[in-house]
C-alpha cells in the first residue's frame, strides 16, 4: 500500500522500493481517476532534508506541475512542493494554536514557511498582530503572495531571513511564539526566550523517542534558567508520528518571569 499526502491539486507518493515502474504508473493513472480534485501526481524520491527542509518529487502522471493550490482552516496556500516544506498533516495543529490566541496578543511564528501557521492564526482568532520568519527566500515569496491571496494585508507580517539574525534586534517582545521548529539539532530558545513577555507562551516543537521526552522537558528548563527565565512547562501534546515510536512533540512553555 502506497503512502501518501494529497496536497491540494497534487498528491505525493511513497512507494516501496521494490515498486515497478509499471505499479507506480497504473497506480498514479487509478488515483487520478479516483480523486477528480487531484491533477497531479509525483512520486517522492528524497526525503525532507537539509536546514530548509526540502524533498525531492519526480513528476508521473497528469497536469506537470510541481506548484500546488491547498486549502486549511478556511485559508489558501499557493507553493512549490519540492521548495517549500509544507505539511498537511498539521492542519488541526494549527487550528489547535489558533484557537488558544486571545483578543489583542502580538504573535509571532519562527520557521514560517510558506505562512500557514501565521495566515491561519492571523484568519481564526483575535490576534493584534502575527508576524512570521522565515529562511528560505522562495518560501518566503509564496508567504507574502499566501498573505495577499488571503487578505491579511497589515495583519500578518513576513521576514525573511535567520531565526538566529532576525530575532534578537526586534523592538518588540510577544505574547506568544510558535516555534514550527525543523527536525534540526539547535532548539533556537535562547533567542526565542528574549522575545517573550512575561506571561507569554512558547509553543515548542520537538522531535524524539518516548523514552527520550523528558530530557526534552529537562532541557528547555535549563536553557532557560541559562538566559534567566523562569518557566512552566504546562502542556505536553504528540502532535504527530514521524518514524517506528518516534514523534513531534508540542510543549507549550508558560513564562513566569
Ligand atoms: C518544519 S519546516 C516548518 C514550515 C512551516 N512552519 C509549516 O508548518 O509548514 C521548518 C522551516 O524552517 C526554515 N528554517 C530552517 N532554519 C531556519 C532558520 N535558522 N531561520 C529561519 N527559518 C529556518 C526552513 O526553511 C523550513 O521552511
Amino acid at each position: 500500500m502506497a503512502n501518501y499526502d494529497i496536497i491540494g491539486n497534487i498528491v505525493v507518493v511513497k512507494f516501496k522500493r521494490s515498486d515497478s515502474k509499471y505499479k507506480k504508473n497504473k497506480w498514479a493513472r487509478d488515483f487520478l481517476r479516483e480523486h477528480k480534485n487531484v491533477t497531479s501526481v509525483l512520486e517522492k524520491t528524497e526525503r525532507f532534508k537539509g536546514r530548509l527542509r526540502v524533498q525531492k518529487t519526480r513528476f508521473l502522471a497528469g497536469a506537470n506541475t510541481k506548484e500546488s493550490l491547498y486549502r486549511e482552516n478556511g485559508c489558501y496556500f499557493r507553493f512549490n512542493v519540492d521548495t517549500c516544506y509544507f505539511s498537511p498533516r498539521l492542519a488541526s495543529e494549527r487550528q489547535d494554536i489558533a484557537k488558544k490566541v486571545k483578543k489583542g496578543e502580538d504573535v509571532l511564528v519562527l520557521f514560517g514557511g510558506v505562512a500557514p501557521f501565521a495566515i491561519v492564526i492571523a484568519k481564526n482568532s483575535k490576534a493584534a498582530m502575527v508576524t512570521s520568519i522565515e529562511l528560505s527566500k522562495a518560501c518566503s515569496r509564496y508567504a507574502v503572495e499566501n498573505v495577499k491571496r488571503n487578505k491579511l494585508d497589515g495583519k500578518v507580517e513576513i521576514v525573511q531571513g535567520d531565526v538566529r539574525r532576525k530575532l534578537p534586534p526586534m523592538k518588540k517582545k510577544f505574547d506568544r511564539i510558535i516555534m514550527a521548529r525543523p527536525n534540526l539539532k539547535d532548539s533556537f530558545l535562547d533567542v526565542t526566550f528574549s522575545r517573550i513577555k512575561n506571561k507569554g507562551i512558547i509553543h515548542y516543537y520537538g522531535f524524539c523517542y518516548e523514552s527520550e521526552l523528558e530530557n526534552m522537558k529537562s532541557m528547555i528548563i535549563t536553557e532557560a534558567k541559562e538566559v534567566k527565565r523562569k518557566v512552566k512547562l504546562i502542556n505536553v501534546k504528540k502532535a504527530g508520528d514521524i518514524g517506528t515510536r518516534r514523534y513531534r512533540y508540542r510543549i507549550d512553555i508558560l513564562i513566569l518571569r
